[in-house]
């Protein structure tokens, strides 16, 4: 089975891309073939700031939460440039309204994200990453299930026309994650102001979970666990009985929400320890990362290339 999934270098690294996305992956790899790379054009989209550094950032926060070089394909997307000539082909069979109806493309406007072209069509980008690589499986948070649904729907008509080139893909969602709130309560995005980073100094990360909203409920009254942010990040990060005791807590009453918040930054802490040191390698050790990325940008552009002939035959770009 091929599983593919790309994360936008647009920011720090969240619990949400954690949870929705990056650990999905590193569990496949394995059992699975796994395409893992950092969707550098996709970031200009949405005014594509420190690129380069975020690039870089990405890549060595991957390395360090467990993709392993030895195990899946790891690369820059704008290291195999062959996605842009099949986002160009994809886009004669990708009609106006399927883009006109992308949640992601509304929601990131009203968000004050300028509505570029590119933000506009990426949904096509976005199919051309899948389908080039003849993905069959693609992990993603709830929020880009309609992408997926948009490359399959693109896949079907070019293969109508042209006949079985395209492999359809179907996505893959955590059903316990879905979408994973920010701090806001509103979904967790790098572009929303609203996360968690993995990485961040200890300090920052309690003083941003310290501004994860909250209801407002008197300290010795029972709290809802179910609908509370603090909550619904925490029971990321804990099993079984730890995560009863901490439901037990907020039925018992008695503490604040700021203690959840406390507990919170530990469990949080503690469970990305072993990472923190591996990037820490990563961090000093930067030409081994970008030899990594060289290498996994060959391997892709290897696998890409029989469909990329079968696609430029079957339009006529060979003559
Ligand atoms: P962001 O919205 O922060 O820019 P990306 O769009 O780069 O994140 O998403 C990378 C991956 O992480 C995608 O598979 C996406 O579905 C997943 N993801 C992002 N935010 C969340 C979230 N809040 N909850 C669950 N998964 C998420
Ligand atoms: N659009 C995805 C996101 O913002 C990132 C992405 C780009 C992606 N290309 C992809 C995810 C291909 C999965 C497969 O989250």
């Amino acid at each position: 089975m091929r599983v593919l999934t790309g994360i936008q270098p647009s920011g720090d690294l969240h619990i949400g891309n954690y949870f929705g996305s990056i650990k999905q992956m590193v569990e496949a790899q394995g059992n699975s073939e796994t395409f893992a790379f950092i969707a550098n054009y996709h970031a200009m989209t949405s005014g594509g700031k420190d690129l380069s550094k975020l690039t870089m950032q990405c890549a060595t926060d991957f390395l360090a939460l467990g993709i392993d070089p030895d195990k899946s394909t790891f690369w820059i997307q704008s290291d195999v440039k062959e996605v842009l000539e099949l986002y160009w082909t994809l886009s004669s069979f990708t009609p106006m309204g399927l883009l006109e109806r992308a949640h992601s493309f509304k929601d990131k406007t009203a968000k004050g994200i300028p509505a570029n072209h590119s933000l506009f069509s990426y949904p096509v980008l976005m199919a051309a990453d899948i389908l080039l690589f003849g993905s069959e499986i693609v992990p993603v948070g709830k929020d880009q299930i309609q992408h997926v649904e948009i490359a399959r729907d693109i896949a079907t008509k070019f293969n109508n026309q042209y006949g079985d080139i395209l492999t359809m893909p179907e996505f893959k969602v955590q059903e316990e994650v879905q979408t994973v709130p920010g701090i806001d309560g509103q979904k967790m995005s790098k572009s929303y102001g609203n996360i968690v980073n993995i990485f961040g100094e200890e300090k920052k990360q309690l003083k941003t979970i310290k501004k994860i909203v909250t209801e407002n409920v008197a300290m010795e009254e029972p709290k809802e666990f179910e609908t509370c942010n603090v909550y619904n990040m925490a029971k990321l990060f804990l099993e079984g009985e730890n995560l009863i005791a901490l439901q037990d807590r907020y039925k018992a009453g008695g503490e604040g929400h700021g203690h959840f918040k406390v507990y919170l930054a530990e469990v949080m802490w503690e469970y990305f320890k072993e990472y923190r040191e591996k990037r820490e390698y990563f961090e000093n050790n930067q030409d081994e990362v970008r030899e990594i990325l060289k290498l996994g940008a060959k391997r892709a552009t290897e696998v890409a290339m029989p469909t990329i002939e079968k696609i430029r035959t079957a339009t006529g770009l060979n003559y």
